[in-house]
């Protein structure tokens, strides 16, 4: 229970801006004002020629679409500089990965133009620039109000095979210019050396090659410490945020500890690429988004788009069950990343028919105004077409029109999210649908956005009996005007004081937005976003929201009161304070002041103690048809403040197989573990089978280590917590 509202005194409000530096309009951790802009580097502008790499790597009119075409960070510099950025409404780019790759060609056309074959993820991509150039991308991003994120890897380095130190650089990978081994050679165990992954299953991808691609084992010692040195060193030029390259390919419980060093480092937005296809539901990618410690590229949102407003095989009913149903599945719904077209897709824009031009639109217009964080992939403003997948959806960036209708359109819709608390925060909630046509509404604390959108290019939709939270005004029914200024079809609407909209035409190819902002400077404090997602004592976590005051009051954490020596600053939109320690679990957090408590708002995971990566193995595991093994990791000592947690299912194909069994797990660091195991039917929630006992592992102070058990006797067996595979 929370016991009466206690004022936290002697606290100096947030500092205000520096003049000279343009405020980012939100957090490193808190993207929801944020609309991100997704750059191909090497396909935006060329702002530095001699940094292009000589032909055969070069094509200097990009006509070869597989070789390097000449863009880098200068050029970006450029166009920050030049506004274009600030009119489009774009508050955050995402670049392409800027570690230096291979320089090797493969088949002679295909080069690393993308950045995915890293060969020493210390250093810069020449072509892109040096380091140099990029601090000054940071700086002048900043000076701009611009968040920069870079895509970064940790699953891969560049092409190799095994046995065939010819082929590429032979999968070489560098630490700052020193060779550590490569795929070819690797004497050490630092890549997984299982072939090529044909998809099949999550161990397939986890433990086998990407294509052909160096695959490394994280769970090496050696790997874990580059992986987490290099992503310091990239924090510490100031960046604001991550995107994680194939994080489906790499071991969950890793990837915990892995965000444990971003978070405590330098804590930013991070978004890992969970890649799901058309119609695919999988449990997986939620369970990743959910438990991994960052958001996902929201790629069922993704299809489900391209699906409605590109191949036209799924109605709107469809995508307000997408919506619906990932309301349900993600914890964090407002964090993840939601877009109509990226890198790996076709374009979505079809042709430069104005039919296709208002599908476009109405993708944009719904990433815009919808739960999660937009990004725009570069050219999409300009209806850019691109049948086919990569390279050719790839072309070097052909215009910087500021006039076309989706430009403008990206413009005020960015302004309506930086300034309504409702789309950056609020649920998201059904008004009217039917096949062609979807009225939905965002609200938050008194603030509402509403839309409406008509896919239909020409039937008009009729409609009726919607309602919703907007308000009337002084007892009467109250005009909206669409804040699009009818130039895509929209007209006003009148909202009575019941709530209820005045029947209303939703002309073809329509998209409407009203809005009402809660005007008021006092209100109930209402608590929106809280991050990073995962903390530890001492890590930094910044509350957003409306109505905090300008005078600090109160944060409950579960039932813990947090002391006015742990907040470091409090504004009427966001307080940022010190995670004390605390029980480690999922407590639900609330601000207060005046006596009145926010809602209470969950997502957040509180950690008592660093994670390690446990690689758990056991022998003679056999199972009946059907079955799985799971695991159960627990702490046996009081002092270790860890949550238990199940993970599982075991896998048994790849690394070790049937009938031994694996599975990397993340647990408390410097601790004693209890490991309890299960079977159970993939189908069925109750076991099977389980062990009683618990076989307690002693894990190490940091890193990764392995346990191997076997199944007679290991009641009695402790077994040790060291070494790799
Ligand atoms: C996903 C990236 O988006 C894609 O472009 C790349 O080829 C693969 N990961 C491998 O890094
Ligand atoms: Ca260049």
């Amino acid at each position: 229970m929370l016991a009466g509202l206690l004022s936290v005194c002697g606290l100096a409000p947030a500092a205000p801006p520096d003049p000279g530096h343009p405020p980012r309009p939100s957090s490193a951790v808190n993207f929801g004002a944020d609309v991100i802009y997704h750059i191909v580097t090497d396909r935006f502008v060329d702002g530095d020629r001699t940094n292009n790499p000589a032909p055969p790597q070069f094509s200097a009119d990009c006509q070869l679409t597989d070789l390097y075409c000449g863009g880098d960070w200068a050029g970006i510099v450029q166009v920050i500089r030049g506004g274009y950025f600030k009119d489009l409404g774009i508050t955050a780019l995402l670049i392409s990965v800027p570690y230096e790759n291979t320089m090797a060609l493969f088949d002679e056309t295909r080069s690393s133009y993308h950045g995915y074959w890293p060969r020493d993820m210390k250093r810069t991509n020449p072509a892109f620039g040096s380091f140099a150039d990029f601090r000054q991308l940071v700086d002048v991003a900043h000076q701009h109000g611009l968040k920069l994120m870079i895509d970064v890897i940790t699953n891969q380095g560049s092409p190799g095979l095994d046995g065939r130190p010819d082929h590429g650089d032979g999968g070489a990978l560098y630490d700052d210019g020193k060779l550590i081994d490569s795929f070819a050679t690797d004497s050490q165990g630092l890549f997984n050396h299982h072939s090529q992954s044909d998809y099949s299953s999550l161990e397939d991808m986890v433990y086998r090659s990407l294509y052909d691609l160096a695959d490394l084992n994280q769970q090496h010692p050696v790997i874990d410490r580059y992986l987490k040195e290099m992503i310091r060193l990239w924090l510490d030029t100031g960046i604001d945020g991550l995107r994680v390259d194939t994080v489906k390919h790499v071991p969950l419980g890793w990837q915990r500890t892995w965000m444990e060093t971003i978070y405590r480092h330098r804590p930013v937005f991070t978004a890992g690429e969970w890649y799901t296809g058309r119609d695919e539901v999988n449990p997986q990618s939620f369970l990743f988004a959910n438990e991994s410690g960052m958001s996902v590229l929201d790629f069922p949102m993704s299809q489900r788009l391209r699906q409605v407003f590109r191949y036209l095989e799924k109605d709107m009913l469809a995508l307000d069950q997408t919506v619906a149903d990932t309301a349900r599945a993600y914890r964090r719904p407002i964090d993840q990343v939601t877009f109509i077209d990226n890198h790996d897709m076709a374009r979505i824009s079809l042709s430069n028919s104005a039919e296709h031009h208002r599908l476009v639109e109405q993708g944009l217009a719904f990433v815009l105004t919808s739960r999660g964080v937009p990004m725009i992939f570069y050219g999409t403003e300009h209806y850019t077409v691109g049948q086919g997948h990569a390279p050719i959806n790839r072309p070097m960036m052909r215009s910087f029109d500021r006039f076309t209708p989706a430009f403008r359109l990206i413009s005020r819709l960015a302004e309506l999210r930086r300034s309504n608390p409702a789309i950056q925060y609020g649920s998201q909630i059904k008004r009217w649908v039917n096949a062609d046509a979807y009225v939905y509404e965002r609200r938050f604390a008194g603030n509402s956005v509403l839309v409406a959108i008509n896919r239909h290019a020409k039937q008009a939709v009729q409609v009726s009996e919607a309602s919703t939270s907007l308000a009337c005004a002084d007892g009467q029914a109250k005009r909206y005007d669409d804040l699009l200024a009818q130039r895509f079809g929209g007209s006003p609407i009148m909202v009575d004081c019941s709530g209820g909209i005045a029947p209303f035409t939703l002309s073809p190819g329509a998209i409407a937005v009203w809005a009402m902002r809660d005007e008021r400077s006092e209100g109930a404090p209402a608590l929106g976003h809280l991050g990073p997602p995962m903390a530890w004592p001492g890590t930094e976590l910044t509350l957003s929201g409306v109505h905090f005051g300008s005078r600090p009051g109160v944060v409950w954490i579960g039932d813990s009161l947090v002391q006015a020596a742990d907040v470091l600053s409090w504004g009427d939109t966001q307080i940022r304070l010190r995670l004390p320690a605390l029980p480690a679990g999922r407590p639900e957090v609330r601000v207060g002041r005046s006596g009145q408590l926010s809602d209470p708002l969950a997502g957040l995971e509180v950690l008592g103690r660093s994670l390690v990566s446990l690689r758990v193995v056991i022998d003679e595991a056999k199972v009946a048809p059907g079955e799985a093994v799971y695991i159960e990791s627990r702490p046996e000592d009081a002092h270790c403040n860890a949550a238990p947690q199940i993970w599982g299912p075991m896998y048994d194909q790849v690394v070790h197989r049937h009938p031994s069994r694996y599975f990397d797990i993340s647990v408390a660091a410097g601790c004693r573990i209890g490991l309890r195991f299960f079977k159970k039917q993939a189908d069925q929630a109750a076991p099977t089978w389980a062990l009683g006992d618990a076989h307690v592992v002693s894990t190490p102070a940091g890193g990764t280590a392995t346990t191997r058990l076997t199944l007679q006797g290991w009641n009695s067996r402790e077994p040790s917590a060291s070494g790799h595979d």
